[in-house]
């Protein structure tokens, strides 16, 4: 069975060109199909009880705010159409509530599996426990959801892999030099993976900032904690209450241009940034590139979004870590296929989300720079060259 997902993950990517980014997205999307006979497309288990009325596959993502999430949902509607699915994508706009009422909806639709990406990954467990309650088959969608054994499956990327990125980054373009600033922003604190790319990225530099490569100047939690490689999630919590931009682009800017006025000319010059995700980099980039007291910074980033593909071409944002939404949505689209057809997903991990050893599918992650981008980004497919500017 792994053989074949495996195998379908490279199908997709390889039968999934460029997508349109940006694109405006309905408040919900389906294909409104009848579900189909199972045979053929997903072999020759029973149909699902109540096939022909209600719908397959239910998807709840957190926000149409962030490009990242609308291409999400592109993605899965060019799989779901392809596998001939009935299926529902519902957006929480920020909010748990949302998040449960959209639950509520997709079950009363009959949903047999539910893929959701959490806003809030511990108060999603109660959401997660209804869903489960009434039969259906839970998949936390890239960001994990905390606190209930009830949940299924996890899909999504090695996230401390993500920040170790990010770190490492950052300490090779610092190289030798001593003293280099380094301000520190991360994502929301509600999301368990804001904690999982934070503690990548202190393990990469930890070890750089006790040995004054880098001094931290946005922190006094972090600075306090220069010597420990190993943090707690108390410890996390008091560093991430400091420098979390709540993944919002007004939080980041905001936070960076107070982090700028509170700092002296001599924090500045050449600065490094770990920014954990594009748009909050794109934010945060802006406003240190408007300082006179900074000459130039190195600024992470995270989801290739189309807007800092552009920003890194253009040398305004200095990497971002791919996470292939292709083979995301393929995977999850292939883990319901699964669960629809045998009752059972491949996995090949597992992650231990506070209540058990949930059973994980895990995929890795690619960095991005000005060097990697044209194999990584365009000879792929992931967009089209001829949308960006400034590429000979
Ligand atoms: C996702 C990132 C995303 C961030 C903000 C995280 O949970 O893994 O890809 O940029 O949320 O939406």
């Amino acid at each position: 069975m792994k053989k074949r997902v495996l195998a379908l993950l490279l199908a997709g990517v390889m039968a999934l060109g460029m997508t349109a980014c940006g694109s405006t997205a309905p408040e919900a999307s389906g294909n409104g199909q009848e579900a189909p006979s199972q045979e053929g497309e997903i072999g020759e288990t029973e149909k699902p009880a109540d096939s022909g009325e209600g719908i397959q596959v239910g998807i709840v993502l957190p926000t149409k705010d962030e490009p990242r999430w609308i291409q999400d949902e592109t993605r899965f509607g060019e799989i779901l159409d392809e596998a001939g699915f009935t299926y529902q994508v519902l957006f929480s706009q920020g909010s748990s509530a949302t998040e449960k009422t959209n639950v509520e909806t997709l079950v009363s639709k009959g949903v047999k599996v539910l893929i959701l990406c959490p806003q809030d990954s511990a108060a999603a467990a109660s959401t997660v426990d209804y869903a489960a309650d009434n039969g259906v088959t839970v998949i936390s969608y890239d960001r994990l959801i905390t606190g209930t054994a009830k949940l299924n499956y996890i899909v999504g990327f090695d996230s401390t892999s993500v920040g170790t990125a990010q770190g490492n980054y950052l300490i090779e373009q610092a190289g030798d030099k001593k003293g280099n600033p380094l301000y520190l922003y991360a994502g929301a604190t509600t999301d368990e993976n804001a904690f999982l790319f934070f503690e990548g990225a202190w393990q990469a530099l930890q070890p750089k900032i006790a040995d004054g490569t880098f001094v931290i100047k946005n922190s006094s939690e972090a600075e306090a904690l220069s010597d420990t490689q190993e943090l707690t999630r108390e410890q996390m919590s008091a560093i991430l209450g400091q420098i979390t931009t709540d993944w919002d682009f007004e939080v980041s800017k905001s936070k960076a241009e107070a982090n700028l006025t509170a700092a002296s000319a001599a924090d500045k010059g050449d600065v490094f940034i770990l920014a954990p995700n594009d748009g909050t980099s794109r934010s945060i980039a802006d406003v240190f590139a408007i300082d006179p007291d900074v000459t130039s910074y190195v600024i992470t980033g995270q989801d290739a979004e189309s807007a800092s593909i552009q920003y890194i071409i253009d040398g305004k944002q200095s990497m971002t870590v791919l996470k292939d939404t292709r083979i995301l949505s393929r995977a999850a689209v292939d883990m319901a296929t699964e669960i629809l057809e045998s009752g059972k997903a491949t996995t090949n991990a597992t992650y231990d989300n506070g209540a058990g050893e949930i059973p994980m599918y895990q995929m890795e992650v690619l960095s991005v720079t000005k060097d990697t981008m044209q194999e990584y980004i365009f000879d792929s497919e992931y967009y089209n060259a001829a949308d960006f500017t400034g590429l000979e």
